[in-house]
């Protein structure tokens, strides 16, 4: 066979928080099943990625908790590489953009670029935060779109509308770290001269009439407007040093080194297998199948940009293949969010389900030409009807009733009838139309047809009555069961790089090889021999997703904002004393509910009388000795016919109420400012 060679890539997930499904429905799982797909054909391929570690996300990450970048980077690739164990995505390789050897790559990449003229330097305006005294690159502010009005567009796109934004034409910016209005400042930066390739990137687009049709909207829509020249330096620290002279505190626009990622990723790879030179194979021949997985907000960098890089260098790359972007996943009919909460995070999911339901789900339910919604009752539908009912229940059938008749082996009838050789060719054709969606990335199909196939056998078992026949004509049974076991190893052969671990399960209890290609779908089995019995599915409760449920409203509950008083200046604040006191008497007041009587000393034995409203959460004898802060020169007020001359700080939380007490001891008259 001709063998073909692929080089496939997921987005480079961002070092700045968990997995979430959403990320592994659009770029990771359906990269997974094509790799495994293409394997199982005998195909060379491999898969590479890692993290996206520059740019402002992980800055303003790690600056929203006081740590450096670093540490944000080695926590969340960490958390990230779990999440892909735990779910079974498996990369030959799987690096980080921060390593040395990307950083050098994407420099040579940038001085090529730079050298042959396409690089320009220019001088521009752009948002500068006077507070923190920086510039605001990308995300680091935020404000309405100037294409389609709505707010919280970032400084370098509109989640609302797709677009790509020239910051400084925001609307009404806002600074993400400062939370000041920015001013306009000038800076100088290294372009991009897009234009300059527009012909070139043009006609090669034009050979790829096969890509989907919202990937080929999307570019055309953005051809429409005409390339402009795009900035590919920032002013950072965080990021890939610009390798020229006269560039302190520039570093390379993180979607400038990423994709390069890719590359870079290879090399490590080749480099770990002891070949360091076999990277070359992939990206330096014409031959390579380069596939690009990604989410459709990642379409215009994989499909105008890093082609635009590669194709000025002074090695000669492959150019993307094939770009098959997915749309969005949404959570319960809304709108993914990160920030408020709402979403599922693999690493918990993992924790209570097998992360095969999680690939099975997400892959008959992927968002591949529209968005599409996870809802945890589908969920739990798509795998006790799909993946228990129809084909766990085809297994149990055929391996509980092969053990009690014929002590678990299953023999090739000498002839089949016709009902029994309708049904497999029907199983054998549905096994071609499952390869064709496999090579065209539709997972949504692949899945239904394998369920397909597992849904002819019960209908096929039902029809024969084996428990019936096996008291008459037990060679009767004796062939049902074998062309169910013949469906269940059609099965386990195409349904493979949907869930692998499961699919090796059920290859081991029906007793056939562990190790198999697409070809073996013509295996020929004289016996199966059912040894153990196992489920091969177990079914969710609905308790188990009530609890999901649950977590997920309770996490996203929007906390009501505090309403601010106005600003205060500090000569106001110096107006006010605070003075540790100590508490010498309390009282109830009669007849109040609320308040309690209390004696204090201020300092020096300055005794005053205080009227605080504590008395639902403190009895008098627990005040007694205490020492808290207390406001003591507000005007006296006359509360129930008692002076008060002080007053009790304490936190209201929720209605109720907690009084302040010093860390450590301290003496009474202590000043509190
Ligand atoms: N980190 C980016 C995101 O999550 C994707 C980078 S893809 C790469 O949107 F090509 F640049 F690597
Ligand atoms: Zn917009």
């Amino acid at each position: 066979m001709n063998k073909e060679k692929y080089l496939v890539t997921s987005a480079l997930p961002y070092a700045n928080g968990p997995l979430h499904i959403g990320h592994v429905a659009g770029a990771y799982l359906p990269a997974d099943i094509f790799v495994r797909f293409q394997k199982l054909l005998g195909n060379d391929v491999i898969y590479v990625c890692g993290t996206d570690e520059f740019g402002a996300p992980i800055s303003i990450k790690a600056e929203s908790e006081g740590v450096s970048p670093r540490e944000i980077v080695d926590r969340y690739h960490k958390s990230i590489k779990e999440s892909f164990d735990g779910l079974g995505i498996e990369f030959d390789n799987f690096s980080g953009t921060a390593r040395e050897p990307h950083k050098k790559l994407a420099q040579e990449f940038f001085t090529n670029l730079h050298d042959r003229g396409f690089v320009t330097q220019k001088t521009t305006q752009q948002w500068f935060d006077t507070e923190k005294q920086r510039f605001l690159a990308d995300r680091y502010v935020e404000g309405d779109c100037p294409h389609c009005g709505a707010a919280g567009a970032r400084g370098d796109q509109c989640d609302a509308c797709g677009k790509l934004i020239d910051a400084v034409t925001l609307k009404n910016p806002v600074s993400k770290i400062s939370g000041s209005q920015p001013v306009i400042k000038e800076t100088s930066h290294w372009y991009l001269n897009l234009p300059k390739f527009e012909s070139e990137l043009k006609a090669w687009l034009s050979t790829k009439t096969f890509w989907k049709d919202n990937v080929l909207n999307f570019i055309n829509n953005f051809l429409h407007d005409g390339l402009l020249e795009r900035a590919i330096t920032r002013d950072t620290d965080w990021g890939v040093p610009v390798p020229l002279e006269n560039a302190e505190g520039k570093v390379l626009y993180v979607w400038f080194d990423a994709p390069i990622g890719y590359i870079s990723s290879t090399i490590e790879w080749a480099e770990k297998i002891g070949q360091p030179e076999r990277w070359k194979d992939y990206w330096l021949d014409p031959k390579t199948k380069l596939i690009h997985f990604i989410g459709k907000d990642n379409i215009i960098f994989h499909t105008i940009f890093f082609p635009s890089f590669l194709m000025e260098q002074d090695k000669k790359y492959v150019l993307p293949h094939d770009v098959p972007a997915n749309e969005f996943l949404n959570l319960e009919g809304r709108k993914m969010s990160t920030s408020k909460n709402w979403t599922v995070w693999v690493n918990d999911f993992l924790q209570y389900f097998d992360g095969e339901y999680l690939r099975y789900y997400l892959a008959s339910n992927a968002p591949e030409t529209k968005d599409s919604d996870f809802y945890w009752k589908e969920f739990q539908l798509a795998v006790n009807s799909d993946l228990a009912n129809i084909l766990g229940n085809l297994a149990n059938r055929v391996f509980a009733f092969s053990k009690k008749y014929f002590a678990g082996s299953i023999k090739r009838p000498v002839k089949l009838s016709d009902l029994s050789k309708k049904v497999l060719k029907e199983a054998y054709d549905l096994t071609e139309e499952v390869k064709s969606c496999y090579q065209t990335y539709q997972v949504r199909k692949v899945t239904k047809l394998c369920i397909d196939i597992a849904r002819s056998g019960n209908k096929y078992f039902d029809e024969t009555q084996p428990w019936k026949a096996v008291k008459t004509e037990p060679e009767k049974a004796a062939e049902t069961l074998y062309v169910c076991a013949e469906l269940l190893r059609l099965v386990s052969v195409v349904f493979f790089p949907v869930i692998p671990k499961r699919i090796k399960k059920l290859r081991q209890l029906l007793s056939i090889k562990a190790e198999f290609q697409w070809d073996d779908i013509d295996e020929k089995i004289d016996e199966y021999q059912i040894g153990e019995i196992a489920p091969l599915f177990r079914k969710i409760e609905d308790s188990e997703i009530q609890v999901q449920l649950d977590m997920l409203k309770k996490g996203n509950e929007e906390l009501p904002k505090p309403e601010h008083k106005p600003l205060i200046s500090y000569e106001d604040f110096a107006k006010l004393e605070f003075r540790i006191v100590k508490i010498l008497e309390a009282d109830n007041i009669p007849k109040s509910k609320k308040l309690l009587k209390l004696k204090v000393d201020v300092g020096n034995g300055e005794e005053r009388s205080v009227v605080a409203g504590i008395s639902e959460y403190y009895k008098p004898a627990e005040m007694i000795g205490k020492k808290v802060p207390m406001l003591i020169n507000l005007q006296p007020r006359t509360v129930m016919g008692v002076e008060s001359q002080a007053m009790i700080l304490a936190a209201h939380d929720e209605g109720k109420l907690t009084i302040l007490v010093p860390e450590k001891e301290v003496n009474e008259g202590s000043e509190v400012s």
